[in-house]
């Protein structure tokens, strides 16, 4: 097989990773290596939930996929990308040309649990991306980094928010900064960090970076999931899930839909299908040669009673009345705002919506009604568990940090 390219996704078992992964294998001959270290699998199970979508182990999901395609074009390496050592290794052996970093623990509420998970969610996604950033500069100076952030980095700025910097004027001078970054958590905070880390590190060393600003993901499928062995992980409780695949979850064991707060609190929003496609449009499309880009990655922008009402919609397809139930908010957030942002890059690049939300909606209510026994006994997960101002302890003992993911923070302690 004449292999093209190579592409590295660290995080690649996760529920954006493993179908960009297939998504990139299937369409041609590039190698692509899945680097992962299969942590978000223990931290759901940490607070005793779990993925709704029975998903395989990454060995049986290579061998279907090569069933599937006959290609051997998939590598896996379970690695740690918090170790230094395991990155410099993986990325000099692979000479990737694009590298995808995805290697994070992505949930704002597991990084408010305590400061045992704060800690943990700084320490991992702070080094996952550094120790990727100087394996490029050191090996593949010229490879290109697609570094996934996130919009909530910016918080609700209450302006229109920049794709890339921002003009200001200060007493008849005019600057460009980088735009405001209020993102609302601890870990939207670790994403701010890596932003800061990755512009200075195009600054310095002179690297191409695609810095993705991705709004609230939604769905579960894509046109490569073509059976349940190849499934991507489905997260729906009040801390791993997000909002509308939470909605469906909710809708379909409690005939409500849980509004925190007013309902107002507006976002950016793309389903998986267009996720994936995004991030293949912007691999396709490199940065410059010495280029620090940033590009908002969102479709629609909806609050989150518009969301909750067209949920209700289709839920009505399925024979199911859910009715609306406001619940105490339990972030600190805005809860009514402006929110405009600008998204001039994906478009300019080809990039069309595949999918209405009314058609993925659908789709999530088949899988989520297929799956229903599962969902049933995990149901007291659905009510937010995880509180903004209270969460101040030490460590929560039902939450307790799977401890060998620990290690780490450990070992620099001493
Ligand atoms: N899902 C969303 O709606 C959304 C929205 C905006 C941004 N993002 C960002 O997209 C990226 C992927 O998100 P996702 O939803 O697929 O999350 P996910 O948790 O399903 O995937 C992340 C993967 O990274 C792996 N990982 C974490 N730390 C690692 C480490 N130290 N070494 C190796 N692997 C590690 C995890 O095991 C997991 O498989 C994250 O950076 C997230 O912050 C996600």
């Amino acid at each position: 097989m004449l292999n093209t390219s190579t592409t590295i996704i660290f995080g690649a078992d996760g529920y954006i990773g493993w179908p960009l992964a297939l998504h990139l294998g299937s369409r041609d001959n590039d190698k692509i290596v899945l680097v992962d270290n299969l942590s978000t699998r223990k931290l759901v199970k940490s607070v005793k939930s779990d993925t709704l979508i029975p998903i395989k182990s990454m060995k049986e999901r290579l061998s279907e996929y090569s069933r599937q395609t006959g290609k051997k074009n998939l590598t896996y390496v379970e690695a740690d990308a918090q170790d230094p050592k395991t990155v410099d290794r993986i990325i000099a052996k692979y000479k990737p040309d694009d590298i995808v970093h995805l290697a994070q623990q992505r949930s704002a509420p597991f990084s408010m649990v305590d400061q045992e998970h704060i800690l943990y969610t700084e320490l991992n996604n702070v080094a996952t991306n550094l120790n990727i950033l100087f394996s490029m500069i050191r090996h593949v100076p010229k490879a290109h980094l697609l570094k996934m952030g996130s919009m909530g980095e910016y918080g609700t700025p209450g302006v229109e928010i920049t794709e890339g910097d921002l003009e200001i004027t200060r007493k008849g001078k005019k600057a460009k900064v980088m735009f405001p970054r209020m993102g609302g958590s601890w870990y939207h905070l670790s994403k701010i960090f890596d932003t800061y880390n990755v512009a200075v590190a195009n600054r310095f060393y002179n690297i191409s970076a695609t810095d993705i600003m991705q709004g609230v993901v939604y769905g579960n499928r894509v046109d490569e999931i073509t059976n349940d062995a190849l499934a991507t992980r489905f997260d729906f409780d009040s801390i791993w899930g997000t909002v509308i695949n939470k909605y469906v979850v909710q809708a379909v064991l409690l005939n409500k839909l849980l509004i925190y707060g007013k309902g107002k609190q507006t976002r950016g929003f793309l389903s998986l299908y267009d996720s994936i496609n995004c991030l293949t449009l912007l691999r396709d499309n490199p940065a410059d040669a010495g280029q620090y880009r940033v590009v908002n990655q969102i479709d629609e922008i909806y609050d989150t009673l518009q969301l909750a009402e067209k949920v209700r919609k289709i839920a009505v397809e399925y024979g199911i009345e859910a009715d609306m139930e406001n619940v105490e908010n339990p972030r600190v957030e805005s809860e009514q705002h402006d929110y405009q942002v600008e998204h001039k890059i994906l478009p300019s690049l080809g990039f069309r919506k595949e999918k209405s939300m009314e058609t993925v909606l659908r789709e999530i209510f088949e899988d989520v009604l297929k799956n229903k026994k599962r969902a049933v006994a995990m149901k007291k997960l659905i009510y937010p568990t995880v509180y903004w101002r209270t969460a101040t302890s030490m460590q929560v003992k039902d939450f307790a940090m799977p401890r060998d993911l620990m290690n780490t923070v450990k070992e620099r302690k001493k």
